[in-house]
């Protein structure tokens, strides 16, 4: 059975790189982003995968683009099977980062982008989810979210994927029937993880991919690495 995937933040770094995956690997694919008409790597794939990928707007920090993007997707489709939260932000402003200069507007942006928003997607497309087959629902986070791994910077990006991380852990005991898991795509070579990080996005979303398509309901609530293994919280 072709399974439908609904990707956030798929026109550039590890969402565009899933998307890519997974018309590979022959799913039905959901893109999401904010400029669909800016998408040019979007566009040119739907070019090539008429049938098989849709293009939809979503900003996820917007809550009508979020009620839009679901009303459209539930017009076009009775169900989905797979939700991956990949959109996200790494602030470098230093309100978000440097003691001394944190203010609530420079940390919230973060938060509310990696945190707040993939919950209100999440509940937004959740009955269209119960409708589909072995539905899942994926955070894209990072092992920066993790409170074991913590490090001493970015501040608010580390509060953010620990949030997200929670959300997750309390959506897989809320969410009857969806698999819900957080992942680490690895450090990856996007705009986000820079040019010289080791893991390429087709790398990364290959194990993410994996990782997603090996999924039973008794994985939920745990964090994965991309390339498999569990990461402690
Ligand atoms: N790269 C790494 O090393 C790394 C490591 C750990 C975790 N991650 C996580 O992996 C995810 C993807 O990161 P990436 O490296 O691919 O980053 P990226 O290259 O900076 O791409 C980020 C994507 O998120 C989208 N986005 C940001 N804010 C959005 C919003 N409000 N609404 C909709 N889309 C939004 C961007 O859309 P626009 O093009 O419209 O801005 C873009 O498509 C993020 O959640 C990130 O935290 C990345």
């Amino acid at each position: 059975m072709t399974e439908r995937i609904l990707i956030t933040g798929s026109n550039r770094g590890i969402g565009l790189a899933l998307v890519k995956e997974y018309l590979k690997r022959g799913a039905n694919v959901i893109a999401a982003c904010r400029k669909p008409d800016a998408a040019n790597d979007l566009n040119q794939l739907k070019a090539a995968n008429s049938d098989s990928l849709t293009i939809v707007q979503l900003d996820i920090s917007n809550e009508e683009s979020i009620s839009n993007a679901a009303q459209s997707i539930s017009e076009q489709f009775n169900s989905l099977d797979v939700l991956i939260n990949n959109a996200g932000i790494n602030s470098t402003v230093p309100e978000a980062r440097n003691l001394g200069q944190l203010t609530n507007e420079g940390m919230g942006q973060v938060v509310v982008t990696n945190a707040i928003a993939p919950v209100i997607v999440t509940q937004a497309l959740m009955n269209l989810l119960r409708q589909g087959t072995n539905p899942r629902m994926v955070m894209v986070s990072s092992r920066m979210g993790s409170v074991t791994h913590a490090g001493g910077n970015a501040i608010a990006y580390r509060m953010s994927k620990a949030a997200m991380n929670m959300a997750a852990k309390v959506l897989s005991q809320q969410m009857n029937g969806i698999t819900v898991i957080t992942t680490h795509p690895g450090h990856v070579a996007t705009d986000m993880g820079g040019a010289s990080a080791p893991v390429t996005p087709a790398q990364s979303a290959a194990g993410l991919a994996d990782v997603i398509d090996g999924l039973i309901p008794q994985q939920t609530g745990k964090f994965y690495n991309y390339t498999g293994e569990e990461i402690p919280w």
